[in-house]
């Protein structure tokens, strides 16, 4: 429904005074008539293509399609770069960035005459930094996901973006993979445009960003080179000056019931563990209650419909044929908030009422899942006070409760200079034990808590062992990994207190993670403690150390938590 609400972009173009002149003449170098300037919602398309973030290379021809659909509806679109992040090449990790470039988008959405705004994502931290920046300005906001490259291809077999990479150690100490090999796998996996086709951290994103309603229907699994994605950007395109007609904020969007179904759904997609992370920061900027321990209550018992890799058979490709996510919300409509709404105006359930499931080897149904308990598990204990989690879905059962001697090592460092030691004194029944992977330690959280066996364990044939760190996991990756240690172990939580040869009790089924030794001693070894020297003195990284929150707040700066609106009242003159 139409509002007669004045368009904030008015304040700039609106004018007939010397700043209306200012705001408008310099717009005029790109040609655009009188008319663009008189009652035309802006909308700002917030683009984060940059060629060092190959999975969203091709985002600039989608800005141009969204383009399209905004002139069709009567808008004003204009797009705009943010910081980027291309999660295989940034040093030390795109985590460290994630907040940056939600500054960025936040300042450049409020600094701007910006009306609504279109979110072109991709790579992993892309859609949850574009996300949070635009929650804390809370215009009218649809997220257009990039979409998943084309399942992988190599040597007659289907294999996944990033999951390949956790085997990359193990073909070439134990099958003697030569670079060739490698190259051939390498342009196997990546043949086209688009973001990692497993259900990785950047498939979950999208999926997450469809089930809060951020996304026109459908979108999370259309791959980003078919031509219905070039649709739905045009549609988004349209909708978006709809939404500011309608003044449908993003804030009306995010409820507390959107952020239920969104942890619901992506347990049912069996979803990245960093899902976690990034929705405890969307939810921290939009201002909704809501705790690590609800991930647990709300997700850990659904089950799990989908069988895509890096746990089951499937590629996103494969979900989108299958009919995709809307499927899936159908299927799981009993356990949904069914009526929150999403950016079409719709209910979530409403949208997805008339999907049909086209292979329910790859979307399963909710009489038959692929597993009954599909979510993430969150522990408590002396090792982890403020909690961790474990997908226990991605884990070996066998050592889903599990006693074992600890392993430690110091920091990723110690861990890369020691793990492929003969001489290390570690066997498959141990713990390994990273230290100085959190947010202020590394700094930036990266995902290393799947670190790799050792070579002498793998050449053994075994495949899994508990790791333990205060830092993330890759979402394409699995195993028996305790991620998201908080407190971390570089601010002095206990994680910093453990030590060779401490044994360490793993009981998941009763959410518990426990150093075993006394009160006293650990005592005795914090008096002792140092913290380690800060990993920057200057600049940006030294306000993240600064600021940074821990994981089970969602690691973003404390500063940053809440919103400004979209008001800026001085002008520049
Ligand atoms: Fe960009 Fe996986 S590297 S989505």
């Amino acid at each position: 429904m139409a509002t007669n609400k004045k368009l904030r972009s008015a304040d700039w173009f609106g004018k007939s005074d010397k700043m209306g002149f200012v705001h408008r003449s310099w717009f005029r170098t790109q040609g655009y008539p009188d008319d663009y300037f008189v009652n035309r919602p802006v909308i700002g398309i917030c683009n984060t293509w940059s060629e060092l973030t190959p999975c969203n290379n091709h985002l600039r021809d989608l800005a141009e399609v969204v383009k399209r659909g905004v002139i069709e509806a009567g808008g004003f679109p204009l797009e705009f770069p943010v910081t980027s992040l291309g999660e295989t090449v940034m040093r030390p990790t795109t985590m460290l960035f994630r907040n940056l470039a939600s500054m960025d988008v936040e300042e450049s959405i409020r600094a701007n005459p910006i009306d609504g705004v279109v979110l072109l994502t991709g790579c992993d931290k892309t859609t949850p930094a574009t996300i949070m920046g635009a929650c804390s300005v809370d215009l009218p906001t649809i997220v257009v996901p990039g979409g998943p490259m084309l399942n992988g291809r190599f040597r007659g077999e289907c294999i996944g973006s990033g999951t390949f990479n956790w085997l990359i150690k193990e073909k070439q100490g134990v099958e003697n993979y030569s670079l060739q090999d490698i190259y051939e796998v390498e342009t196997g996996v990546a043949r086209s445009q688009g973001h990692c086709m497993t259900m990785g951290t950047a498939s979950s994103m999208a999926c997450m960003a469809e089930a809060l309603g951020l996304t026109l229907p459908g979108a999370a699994a259309i791959p980003a080179v078919d031509a219905r994605k070039k649709q739905l950007a045009q549609l988004s395109g349209r909708r978006i000056v709809e939404m500011v007609k309608e003044d449908l904020k993003i804030s009306r969007i995010l409820t507390r019931e959107a952020f239920d179904n969104a942890i619901v759904i992506n347990s049912a997609i069996g979803g990245s563990s960093n899902f976690i992370i990034h929705l405890l920061a969307i939810a921290g900027r939009i201002g909704v209650p809501l705790s690590l321990e609800d991930f647990d209550q709300v997700g850990s018992k659904v089950p799990l419909l989908l069988n895509l890799k890096p746990s089951g058979k499937y590629l996103m490709e494969d979900f989108f044929y299958a009919g995709g996510l809307p499927v899936v919300i159908r299927e799981m409509e009993s356990w949904l908030h069914k009526n929150a709404l999403t950016v079409n105006g719709k209910s979530i359930c409403a949208n997805s009422a008339q999907s049909t499931c086209y292979n329910t080897d790859i979307i399963a149904t909710l009489q038959q899942p692929l597993k009954t308990e599909a979510g993430m598990a969150v522990l408590k204990g002396n090792l982890c006070e403020q909690g961790a989690i474990v997908k226990p879905s991605a884990a070996s059962p066998h050592l889903l409760k599990h006693r074992g001697r600890a392993v430690v090592f110091e920091n990723i460092e110690d861990y890369h200079a020691r793990i492929d030691d003969p001489d290390l004194d570690i066997d498959e029944d141990c713990v390994i034990v990273l230290k100085g992977v959190g947010p202020v330690g590394y700094p930036g959280m990266p995902e290393v808590g799947n670190v790799d066996l050792p070579m002498k364990l793998l050449q053994k044939g075994i495949k899994d062992m508990v790791r333990i760190s205060d830092g993330r996991m890759s979402g394409t990756a699995g195993g028996t990994v305790i991620l998201h240690v908080s407190p971390e172990s570089s601010i002095g939580g206990t994680l910093a207190l453990v030590q060779n040869g401490d044994m360490i009790e793993l009981d998941v089924a009763a959410r518990k993670l426990h150093l075993d030794v006394t009160e006293e001693e650990l005592a005795a070894r914090k008096a002792r403690w140092q913290a380690p020297a800060p990993m920057a003195s200057r600049g940006y990284v030294k306000f993240y150390i600064d600021h940074v929150q821990q994981a089970h707040l969602g690691a973003d700066l404390d500063v940053l938590r809440g919103g400004s609106g979209s008001e800026v009242t001085r002008d520049l003159h």
